[in-house]
């Protein structure tokens, strides 16, 4: 008898593991796609893999619907490294992984449990978007869903990872989790599709110029990461959440290191060329300075005159913020100020110290940036670095002039340690267009103009453009030998580690998004 119940057990279980059945299952796989559950394998660690829900069925009364076990999706709980979370992942050969009133309670219930538990919630996306049979039931879910992602933001770690179709209503989740990461020439993300564009703007763009992993990292920015390939995919989404916190209330694991904390670099300031104009990689830096050269770049294809990610310094997660001046000579714009805000906020949620080196010549003139709102946008930078009350460790490089100075983690803005190389220039514009400002008459009168300016601008330079004026008073704390950078951070992030600091009762900001 027990032995029967079992064996229909067997069976029930095996037939709910082909998801859509053999044919649908090999039609994934010839499109180059893994199926949910083998997606699952490859993230969690082996065998902690435990699936909720897996009975489950539509309950539509429309007969067209084929039934399945699942009802599009695979959820449940296992580990990564060890560490609890809890995943989904749309099952495109089960009803191309559409979502119904059924596979919506799936997601809305293990989301309900991430966040109880207090753990990562991991979604994995390859759907058709709205089940159209079951209409507003499967809109309703959508609805469900939305406001799990923004009660669980900034409470657990959120990320998806998209490899294949996100249409229509379906991108808005991804967009409200932390991290999005893209598999290309399979994930692809958009509202409407190549077939609505042609129709209402009579333009042909293909699936993947419209809505691919490219698209998203250069020109939207939805995606911060792309992967080749879902095994890099899977790989990608364990090192971020190696780097995280469980939740809000706990601080990212501290891990061993063999980079020794106190170990100077006099090539460091090498990497700056003396001539201010030239562009160098401030990646170089960064790598210098933080554990073993590791270095987790984040949306490192979009707004590249920024750089920002994670590392660890003496084995603590820092949050590293970096103008890049190799791109737009690193000056400040609209997507970067975006990416920027993002990232710190991030960080801000999750106790995680901010890192900051700055080298920008200011915020980007022209119509394109004031145009488009470069005040609307940049002034989220400033907002996220007041608000932020992690440890907030600034280091000036090179230019810090005018707005830009104020924005990248300044003792205004409540930065705790403001460190400058001796390199650094600070003032409230550059040399060339401060001179051009306050000499007008005298260039004007003079019968060598590029002379006159050229021998101003030295003038100007030796004169205000320096750290030594901000350490007089005291908003740089202290100029270091940059050779002693990464044991400067080092000590400031260790004397910080204990940080307590509040803000104002509200219920919530006003950040002009
Ligand atoms: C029901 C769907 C479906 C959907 C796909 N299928 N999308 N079933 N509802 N939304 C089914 C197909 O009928 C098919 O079933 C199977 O899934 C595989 O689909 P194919 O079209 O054969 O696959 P492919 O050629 O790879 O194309 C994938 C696709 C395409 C690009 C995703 O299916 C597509 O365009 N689907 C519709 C996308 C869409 O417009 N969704 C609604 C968005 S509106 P069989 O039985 O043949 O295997 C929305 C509103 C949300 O999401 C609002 C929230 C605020």
């Amino acid at each position: 008898m027990h032995e029967e119940k079992t064996k229909r057990l067997a069976a029930i279980k095996k037939t709910a593991e082909n998801g859509g059945g053999p044919e649908r299952v090999e039609a994934q796989h010839s499109k180059g796609k893994l199926t949910a559950r083998e997606r699952i394998a490859l993230l969690l660690d082996e065998g902690t893999f435990v699936e909720l829900d897996k009975y489950v069925m539509h309950k539509s009364d429309d007969p067209s619907i084929q039934k399945f076990f699942g009802d599009g999706s695979v959820t449940g709980f296992g580990t990564i490294a060890g560490r609890q979370v809890f995943v989904f992942s749309y099952d495109f050969t089960v009803l191309g992984g559409s979502l119904g009133e059924m596979t919506g309670k799936k997601i809305a219930k293990a989301m309900d449990h991430a966040l109880k538990v207090g753990c990562p919630i991991i979604g994995i996306i390859d759907s058709g978007g709205a089940r159209i049979q079951e209409g507003v039931a499967s809109l309703d879910a959508y609805g469900d869903i939305f406001f799990r992602n923004t009660m669980a933001s900034g409470v657990i770690p959120q990320i998806t990872a998209s490899i294949g179709p996100c249409a229509g209503g379906a991108v808005y989740s991804p967009a409200m989790t932390d991290f999005v990461i893209m598999v290309e020439n399979i994930g692809q993300m958009f509202v409407t599709g190549p077939e609505v564009v042609k129709e209402v703007l009579s333009q042909e763009v293909s699936f993947e110029e419209l809505g691919g992993a490219r698209a998203h990292a250069t020109k939207s920015g939805v995606a911060h990461f792309v992967a080749k390939n879902e095994y890099e995919c899977f790989d990608k989404i364990k090192k971020l959440v190696s780097f995280l916190p469980q939740n809000n209330a706990e601080e990212p694991a501290i891990i061993e290191t063999s980079d020794d904390p106190n170990r100077i670099d006099t090539n460091l300031v090498n990497i700056l060329p003396e001539n201010p104009y030239q562009q160098y990689d401030m990646k170089d830096i960064i790598k210098s300075i933080v554990d073993n050269g590791d270095f987790f770049e984040i949306h490192e294809l979009f707004a590249e005159n920024i750089i920002v990610g994670f590392a660890r310094m003496a084995g603590r997660t820092v949050g590293i913020v970096a103008n890049q001046p190799m791109y737009l000579a690193g000056a400040l714009d609209i997507n970067s100020s975006n990416k920027t805000a993002r990232f710190i906020r991030f960080c801000d949620s999750f106790n995680i110290p901010i890192v900051t080196l700055v080298d920008t010549p200011g915020y980007l003139p022209g119509t394109d940036q004031e145009h488009n709102g470069i005040i609307r946008h940049g002034s989220k930078l400033l907002f996220a670095y007041c608000e932020a009350t992690v440890p907030k460790i600034t280091c000036i490089i090179g230019k810090a002039y005018g707005g830009a100075y104020i924005a990248m983690g300044s003792k205004n803005l409540r930065a705790d340690i403001n460190y400058a190389w001796p390199t650094a220039e600070i003032a409230v514009l550059g040399p060339e267009a401060a001179i051009t400002i306050i000499h007008r008459r005298d260039l004007k009168s003079s019968a060598d103009a590029a002379a006159k300016k050229k021998q101003l601008a030295k003038e100007y330079r030796d004169k205000f453009a320096n750290p030594y004026i901000a350490a007089e008073k005291g908003t740089i704390d202290l100029v270091i030998d940059p050779a002693e950078t990464r044991p400067m951070i080092i000590r400031a992030l260790e004397a910080l580690a204990n940080k307590k600091e509040s803000r104002p009762w509200k219920k919530h900001g006003n950040i002009n998004l």
